[in-house]
């Protein structure tokens, strides 16, 4: 049996950890954390802390944790058959029903689900559909994507470069060539004060109009955005902003996909962002929620124009050129298959809704007025509270003193997880699906108390 001081020096000494500040973590400076179990929401560590995850680990366990029916359904599947490939043909039962599922739940213009591993492999897998479409259709130079920035996409490099966050480029050259970035559809950081919510979005529109023109609507192929802003920040998005780029694209025959890899199965109290916001996606990106994280599996969920034109170019040019080992894992599936059972069974979507509106309500109560919020904001089980030094005139932190990184800290210390997001001082909360409104009160009350401890 290994003490647990073994165990922790081991980490510090063998284990390259992402998004981890590397040289620290090595000389033993920076948190460290062992987690050992969990139920429900909250999870535990080696040291017997139980926290309350107000971020459902990376905004994955939707479902909870602990939950035996897709653990008994993966070990089930494990013993039956762990593993067959998906190529040529190749399924199992359990990769073929999750598709199924997936396509009964996915908006009506969709035609097939691709499975593979995770958010930025499903993306990267999205572009190279994209690029293989316009050479199908004769249109080689259409091939530049435009994403926005703060959106989040992955970290590979095609997903790395349409990640708009300073972080995720600096020192790796990224964005390669054939990403560009527009306005972030974030009404709070407006450039001009002065501007309605409406005048923004118009904004917003008006800068993606003039970036297509500049760049020729004629090598331009795609849009990516999440529904409702992640790691950028939680934002949703201003009123009126979907349907009005939605029209734009279709005017340039670009085609729109949505990443739903946070909001797909669903985090809006919806089950996809895009019947949420009223669009209609070429390509759905989707991940976490589809498994709530208890295996890997992600989904590309492809739609009707597309698959046409796939199909028409495989007719021409022989077997689509595309798949990974592990894509639709058996294990994967399975898990699969028992969360959205558990999702429709528990009636997970219709308490994110709800519970969700509570959270962002309470939040907005407990906190609205507090002359260092500059704003409470959510949808959906997403919540944020975005910190200010002063509220006239919205003036931010300087980054260096990580206000936000120090209120999580001290929520931590109150039993409670939330995430500093990556850009701005922004506390998010993305908590499992499952949330009570007891657990909702906790959470407010925490932050509360850590936002008062740390800026009076
Ligand atoms: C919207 C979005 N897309 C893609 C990804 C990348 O997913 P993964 O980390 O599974 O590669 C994430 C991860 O947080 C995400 O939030």
């Amino acid at each position: 049996m290994l003490t647990n001081d073994q165990l922790a020096k081991w980490d510090r000494e063998n284990f390259f950890h992402p998004s981890t500040n590397l040289g620290q973590f090595a000389r033993g400076e920076g948190p460290q954390r062992i987690v050992t179990g969990g139920s429900g929401v909250h999870i535990t560590d080696r040291d017997g802390t139980q926290l309350l995850d107000g971020f459902a680990g990376l905004y994955c366990v939707n479902v909870g944790y602990g939950r035996t029916e897709i653990s008994e359904a993966i070990a089930k599947q494990a013993h039956e058959l762990a593993y067959y490939h998906a190529y040529a043909g190749h399924g199992s039962e359990a990769s073929i029903t999750l598709s199924k599922m997936v396509m009964d739940r996915a908006p009506k213009n969709m035609a097939r689900v691709y499975f593979g591993l995770g958010g930025s492999d499903a993306n990267e897998t999205n572009i190279k559909l994209i690029w293989y479409y316009n050479n199908i259709l004769g249109r080689p130079e259409k091939k530049k994507i435009i994403s926005r920035w703060r959106g989040y996409h992955g970290s590979g490099l095609m997903t790395g470069s349409l990640t708009g966050l300073e972080l995720f480029h600096k020192k790796f050259d990224l964005p390669l060539a054939q990403v560009i970035h527009t306005e972030a559809p974030y009404y709070f950081r407006r450039p001009d004060l002065t501007m309605s919510e409406a005048q923004f979005t118009a904004h917003c529109v008006a800068e993606l109009e003039a970036l297509i023109e500049r760049e020729g609507p004629d090598t331009i192929a795609a849009f990516i955005g999440e529904p409702v802003l992640g790691t950028g920040g939680i934002v949703p998005p201003p009123e009126g902003y979907w349907p009005a780029i939605q029209e734009v694209l279709d005017k340039h025959d670009i085609l729109l996909v949505v990443d739903e890899v946070v909001t797909g199965f669903g985090r809006l109290g919806s089950m996809f962002g895009s019947d949420h916001y009223g669009v209609k996606p070429d390509l759905i990106t989707s991940a976490k929620g589809l498994t709530s994280a208890y295996a890997p599996l992600s989904a590309s969920i492809v739609g009707q124009r597309m698959w046409d034109v796939l199909c028409r170019g495989t007719d021409e040019y022989g077997v689509l050129g595309h798949g990974w080992t592990y894509s639709a894992h058996p294990i994967g599936a399975a898990a699969g298959i028992a969360n959205l059972e558990l999702i429709d069974k528990l009636g997970l979507v219709e308490n994110a809704a709800k519970t969700g509106a509570y959270l962002v309500s309470t939040m907005r109560e407990a906190l609205g007025d507090h002359p260092n919020v500059g704003e409470v904001r959510g949808e959906g089980m997403l919540c944020a509270v975005e910190l200010v030094a002063e509220r006239d005139g919205r003036r931010f932190f300087d980054a260096s003193e990580g206000k936000g990184a120090k209120v999580v800290a001290a929520m931590l210390e109150r039993g409670v997880i939330a995430r500093a997001m990556p850009q701005g001082d922004i506390l998010g909360f993305a908590p499992p699906l499952c949330l009570t409104t007891e657990e909702a009160d906790k959470i407010v009350s925490v932050t509360r108390d850590a936002v008062t401890a740390i800026l009076g």
